[in-house]
């Protein structure tokens, strides 16, 4: 089989970072994917980039006041360096708004056009007469007519979830000027998504059923089912890849036409830095291409985008679309408004140089067929008892012991056991497990592979038979050092950083898997003195990871942003013991050479008293007399200034900053207890 693999990533938004569901939905699988077909010797281009149009990052600038152009200018170099540290294999990756993806798309726009594809509609849309723009659906709010939520979006009440078009709003308003929008004529052009139906059906729902995940295919299905309608590749916005028609000034691609291009232009800008022919992966029948995406993203990737590659004409389609489902944190729905995630940036600071472990937990937990969940301690877990656990510890003890008793040199025995075979069995099974797109399937059988080198050692004892038997030790550590190798090659796609640190350590050149040998390591092979694969997390980091959302899901039920958060708890008994009282400013006079000082004598109805307090910038002096007020009164005195000052104001802040007394509603008796 010698394939190209044209292996594709959704474009991610640069409108913010990535967390740990766009890795283990996306990014990683594709990377194990991308790694694994080269492991294969075939001819792959892996091929990414930034989704840099489009209503997310217009609303970011808006919010953060920047333009476009800076908002994706920053989170373009977030993304991709965050990618990179994470091992993301990308043969290239670029962004949209380049000025190749430009040239492509308009081309790719203008054959449609040229060839009748498109249906031009003139149509009402709502208008900011005040901002002189169109407005895109997410920038009208209004009364939800479903559920009489205000602020609902044009395209959605959050309230209640239905999904809505903008002159189904009541009392509509643009976010842009706050205005109410006028209805004005606009022409836009649409392709006839329900003219694709029947080929859709033939190529998915006919040709695909056997091979395609049951997610994607199910949800491809009922769009089908429901039956398609044309969709505007037009918008009357201004940022995007400008209409290339003279007819359409002000109009550009709707994000979603030029996005997926992004595949294709991006592949043409890495196959001229390359000398690579673009043509071979996009326009021959012995490329295939294989699109990795989330599930939001299954209707553009199997329908839409297809529809537009069809209507084109000169390309292949997707033997594959393997989209993944939903990670959850700690139970709970990702959500990058909310700050519910695991940011890839702050991980990657967090547990410096441990992105294995990461792309190891993402990976046994990946949302291949229902939604899963991320816990932290399941991270721990699975660092500590597996990572550290079964696979370090296998590779240690291999290499410390040919150290031990062979200065490093792998002993001489005949390499006829049986329990080589185990190698060829594990490599099989995760050379299928990745070829069917069975990512977990494909770890676990690596993991038992390493498993499997344990429990060898551990039923062998070499460090027993040294004494005894020498031989049995030669063939135990024999055995097991091959199997170590063929470690450093099988987890390659899985964890790349390991690998390469395994290589080095093993001295084994990198080998297709196709070409593996029998035999890894010949007797006398050196191997290079052992260091530690990976390091064991302790509770203290996960308790402050753990801390971490703690302080988010108290943010987001905070009423007031400013406000502090809550302190340690203490019991109604600790309470009690704070003397509380309503007492009234009889004096009050300034510090001399304090500022911030006033001096008061208050009547607290059990004594009169003297209270130094730091409220001169918010009163002054004869403000102050004559106010109720309330003090804590068994405060232990203190020395202020050399004035002993016998209990405590009670005071808040003020917008302003100013302070003010805490104040009983009416006036009351002095003395009173406040609790
Ligand atoms: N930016 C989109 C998202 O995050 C994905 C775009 S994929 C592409 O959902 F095919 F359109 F490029
Ligand atoms: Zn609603």
């Amino acid at each position: 089989m010698s394939k190209r693999k044209l292996i594709t990533a959704a474009l991610p938004y640069a409108n913010g970072p990535l967390h740990i569901g766009h890795l283990a939905g996306v990014y990683i699988p594709a990377d194990v994917y991308a790694r694994f077909q080269r492991s294969q010797g075939r001819d792959v281009a892996f091929i990414g980039g930034s989704d840099e149009h489009g209503i997310p990052i217009t609303i970011r600038a808006k919010k953060e006041g920047i333009t476009p152009q800076d908002v994706v200018d920053k989170y373009h170099e977030i993304l991709k360096s965050s990618l990179e540290e994470l091992g993301i294999s990308f043969d290239y990756y670029s962004r949209t708004t380049s000025k190749k993806h430009s040239e492509v798309s308009q081309g790719f726009f203008k054959k449609l056009y040229d060839t009748g594809k498109f249906n031009e509609e003139t149509s009402e849309q709502y208008y900011d007469v005040q901002a002189q723009e169109f407005l895109a659906d997410r920038y009208i709010v209004g009364t939800c007519p479903n559920c009489g939520q205000d602020g609902a979006y044009g395209d959605q009440c959050e309230k209640c979830g239905s999904t809505l078009s903008p002159r189904e709003l009541l009392n509509p308003k643009s976010m842009l000027s706050g205005e109410v929008p006028v209805l004005k004529e606009t022409k836009n052009w649409y392709l006839p998504l329900e003219q694709y139906h029947d080929f859709l059906d033939q190529w998915i729902l006919q040709g695909h059923k056997a091979d395609w995940k049951p997610n994607v295919y199910g949800q491809v299905k009922s769009w089908l089912d429901q039956g398609l309608r044309p969709r505007a590749m037009t918008r009357d916005l201004d940022w995007g890849v400008p209409v290339p028609l003279d007819e359409a000034k002000g109009k550009v691609l709707y994000v979603w036409f030029d996005a997926p291009i992004g595949y294709i232009s991006f592949t043409q800008e890495w196959a001229e830095k390359t000398g690579k022919n673009w043509k071979d992966y996009w326009q021959s029948d012995s490329s295939e291409l294989v699109h990795f995406i989330g599930k939001d993203n299954i209707v553009f990737h199997c329908i839409i985008f297809p529809a537009m590659l069809k209507a084109h004409g000169d390309y292949i389609l997707p033997t594959n679309v393997p989209a993944f489902e939903f990670l959850n944190l700690e139970n709970d729905k990702i959500s990058t408004s909310r700050n519910w995630a695991v940011w890839a940036h702050e991980y990657l600071i967090d547990f410096k140089d441990q992105q294995d472990t990461l792309r190891y937990a993402l990976l046994s937990s990946a949302p291949e067929t229902k939604d899963n969940n991320f816990t932290w301690k399941e991270f721990q877990t699975k660092n500590n008892s597996e990572l550290v656990g079964i696979f370090g510890n296998f590779i240690n003890r291999v290499a410390v012991l040919i150290h031990k008793y062979y200065e490093g040199k792998i002993p001489t025995y005949s390499p006829e056991s049986s329990e080589l075979k185990e190698i060829v069995k594990a490599t099989e099974e995760i050379t299928n497990f990745l070829e069917h797109y069975e990512f977990r399937n494909a770890l676990s059988a690596l993991m038992n592979l390493a498993r499997f080198g344990n429990q060898y050692l551990q039923t062998n004892e070499p460090w027993k038979t040294i004494k005894t038997d020498p031989e049995k030790t030669a063939q135990t550590l024999f055995v097991s050092s091959q199997i170590a190798a063929a470690l450093a090659h099988l987890c390659e796609p899985f964890m790349p950083f390991t690998s390469k640190t395994l290589m080095a350590q093993f001295n084994l050149e990198k080998t297709l898997w196709t070409d593996l040998p029998s035999v890894f390591l010949e007797a006398g092979h050196q191997i290079e003195e052992p260091s530690l694969l990976f390091s064991k997390i302790e509770d203290e980091a996960i308790e402050a990871q753990i801390q971490k959302l703690q302080n988010t899901k108290s943010d987001n039920t905070k009423t007031n942003p400013n406000a502090k958060a809550m302190k340690d708890e203490i019991t109604y008994d600790e309470f009690v013991k704070m003397d509380i009282r309503t007492a009234t400013i009889l004096e009050a006079e300034k510090v001399e050479k304090a500022d911030k000082l006033l001096k008061f004598k208050v009547d607290t109805g059990i004594d009169v008293r003297t209270v130094v307090s730091g409220v001169a910038e918010s009163f002054t002096p004869e403000e102050c007399v004559g106010k109720q007020v309330s003090i804590l009164l068994n405060l232990a005195p203190r020395k202020i200034r050399g004035i002993e000052s016998q209990g405590m104001l009670l005071l808040t802040q003020k917008p302003d900053g100013k302070l003010a007394f805490v104040t009983p509603e009416i006036n009351v008796e002095n003395g009173m207890e406040i609790n």
